[in-house]
């Protein structure tokens, strides 16, 4: 186990496409070994999350982790560890929640993204047991963000409002406040 150097934007690998694991693969030692390092390096850089393509490996992989206080997200309700094996989301309705989000792999830059409200995920765990899921609230904006990676989507191609980027220290600032009010009521409403 490892914690692996997380790419940035501008590397081309953030902008393939991961290929679907086959079982065989999924057993491998590498790939084990891969899924160990994902939520070693999500754990140290205090993420909520982190796909394959982030440590240069283009498998639909991705990691999934909220614990008590995030220090990246302290607004976020808990997820318990996942590991997302080719996933794949479905809305379930179309109601959309702008979700202000970060990314290991874009430095410093924080953005408003529509984000679906209530999604069903389907995907394999990393012993390759299929699992189907509904995700609410701010919950399902950190599974879409995941799954956008593995298809070589960043969280700034979806901003609605290029001009409402914002640094961690202005969002601290300006935002952080009126966000997390809209997001507690999201929650207490939708559930996560
Ligand atoms: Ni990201």
């Amino acid at each position: 186990m490892a914690v692996r150097e997380i790419v940035t934007v501008g590397a081309p690998v953030l902008r393939e496409r991961a290929r679907e694991v086959t079982t065989t693969q999924l057993g491998s030692a590498p790939v084990q070994e891969l899924i160990d390092d994902l939520i070693d390096t999500m754990r140290a850089a205090s993420g909520a999350g982190l796909a394959a393509n982030q440590v240069g490996e283009l498998l639909r992989i991705a990691v999934i982790e909220v614990r008590g206080t995030n220090a990246r997200y302290p607004y976020k309700p808990p997820i318990p560890l996942t590991v997302i094996v080719n996933p794949a989301i479905e809305p379930l309705d179309d109601e959309l929640f702008e979700i202000n989000e970060g990314c290991l792999s874009v430095p410093g830059v924080r953005g408003v993204v529509p984000r679906n409200v209530r999604v069903r995920v389907r995907y394999r765990d990393r012993d390759g047991a299929e699992h189907s899921v509904v995700r609410r609230g701010l919950t399902t904006g950190t599974f879409q963000h995941e799954v956008d990676h593995l298809d070589g989507v960043l969280f700034t191609d979806r901003v609605g409002d290029p001009s409402a980027l914002t640094s961690w220290e202005h969002f601290e600032r300006h935002d952080r406040a009126a966000f997390e009010a809209r997001a507690r009521a999201l929650v207490a409403r939708v559930g996560s």
